[in-house]
């Protein structure tokens, strides 16, 4: 029930810093360490790569997954989209694992996928919110996202959970390769929570933002580097999705290779800055688009600052930043939608779960 909000969206983006404690508290033992399936570890840890399929929202999370995983566990790791792959397969390593990530768990395209593999033998886990779904029953294992019931057809908490869950089974396949390990995910992701409603809590000024920028414009590019670049992708994904503006996430260097061309006087570009060995790539290419007329809205963190700045980010684990960094960019989208006249909940053209290829 969406009790007294307006809308599911708002609703599920304000419950992100619950779920973020309810992650914790599901995926702690007594002893505050992480609890995690043995076999699920030793799936892990005998995978000399790993695949990660997904759709949409999910596709992202399994961008941010990637970085995870290589950089805390030091398993290679690819991401891609199930409809790619389904037709198009890639060279397999050895001894693959495969890592489904779907809200739904109904996704036709991952599921395509997964016959697929099963089909020529190899594992498959399943990162889902509910849990006895297509793609849970038919993998060999499935870790439970525990966001809750996600009703409107823009995915917000589903996202943020599965890059937290994501996020501990990086660790926990970290730690039982030996490696050092001070990143703590449990502890971390308790900071996130607290950071996530400092943003859930300032929708005036958000709000402030989507209507300065967002009322009239045809498109919207956002633009960031490494991480920041995968948080763009999805929050343009999210705007076009409710908004029906045209708006595309891009890697801040490549825009120069051609799109830099659509810039015109007005168009908003959103910056995500939070990364400080970027920083001055990324600020350097929001110069660009500045001087040929974008109206730039940046979003950064107090290390990462600079004068002018539209939003500044509360401070969390780097491993962590795009959990909060995506949070205004839901709120901004969300606002546009409502400023237009959109319908927030259900967009025209999408269904919730796609269960067609
Ligand atoms: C975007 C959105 C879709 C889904 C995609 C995959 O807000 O909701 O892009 O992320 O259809 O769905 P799942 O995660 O259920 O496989």
């Amino acid at each position: 029930e969406k009790g007294t909000y307006p809308h599911y969206m708002l609703k599920e983006i304000d419950e992100q810093p619950y779920v973020m404690r309810n992650i914790i508290s599901k995926y702690q033992d007594e002893n505050d360490q992480i609890k995690l399936d043995d076999d699920i570890r030793q799936a892990m840890q005998e995978a000399d790569r790993i695949y990660i399929i997904a759709a949409g929202t999910s596709y992202h999370a399994g961008l941010v997954g990637k970085q995870l995983i290589e950089k805390i566990a030091e398993v290679p790791v690819e991401t891609h989209i199930a409809s790619e792959f389904l037709y198009n397969m890639p060279l397999l390593s050895e001894n693959p694992l495969f890592i489904f990530i779907s809200q739904s768990g109904e996704t036709a395209d991952s599921r395509g996928v997964l016959v697929n593999v099963k089909q020529i033998g190899h594992r498959a886990l399943t990162i889902t919110n509910v849990p006895g779904s297509t793609l849970s029953r038919e993998a060999d294992y499935t870790l439970h996202t525990y966001a809750g019931p996600e009703i409107a057809v823009a995915s917000t908490k589903a996202y943020t959970a599965q890059m937290a869950v994501l996020a501990i089974l990086a660790v926990d396949t970290a730690r039982a390769s030996g490696l050092e390990m001070e990143f703590n995910p449990l502890q971390e992701l308790a900071i996130v929570a607290n950071a996530m409603e400092a943003l859930t809590d300032k929708k005036e000024e958000l709000e402030k933002v989507a209507r300065e920028y967002l009322s009239v414009s045809r498109s919207c590019f956002f633009i960031g580097r490494a991480e920041d670049y995968f948080v763009c992708l999805e929050g343009a994904l999210k705007l076009k999705e409710i908004s029906y503006i045209q708006a595309e996430g891009f890697a801040g260097g490549e825009l120069k290779h051609g799109t830099i061309a659509l810039i015109e006087e007005g168009t908003p570009v959103v910056g995500l800055a939070t990364q400080p060995h970027v920083n001055l790539n990324i600020r350097g290419n929001l110069q660009e688009v500045e001087a040929r007329g974008a109206s730039t809205c940046i979003i950064s963190t107090d290390e990462t600052y600079q004068e002018g700045d539209q939003i500044v980010l509360p401070r969390v684990h780097d491993y962590l930043t795009p959990l909060v960094s995506v949070i205004p960019m839901q709120l901004i989208s969300y606002y546009a939608a409502l400023h237009r006249d959109c319908d927030v909940d259900k967009p025209r053209n999408l269904a919730k779960s796609v269960t067609v290829e």
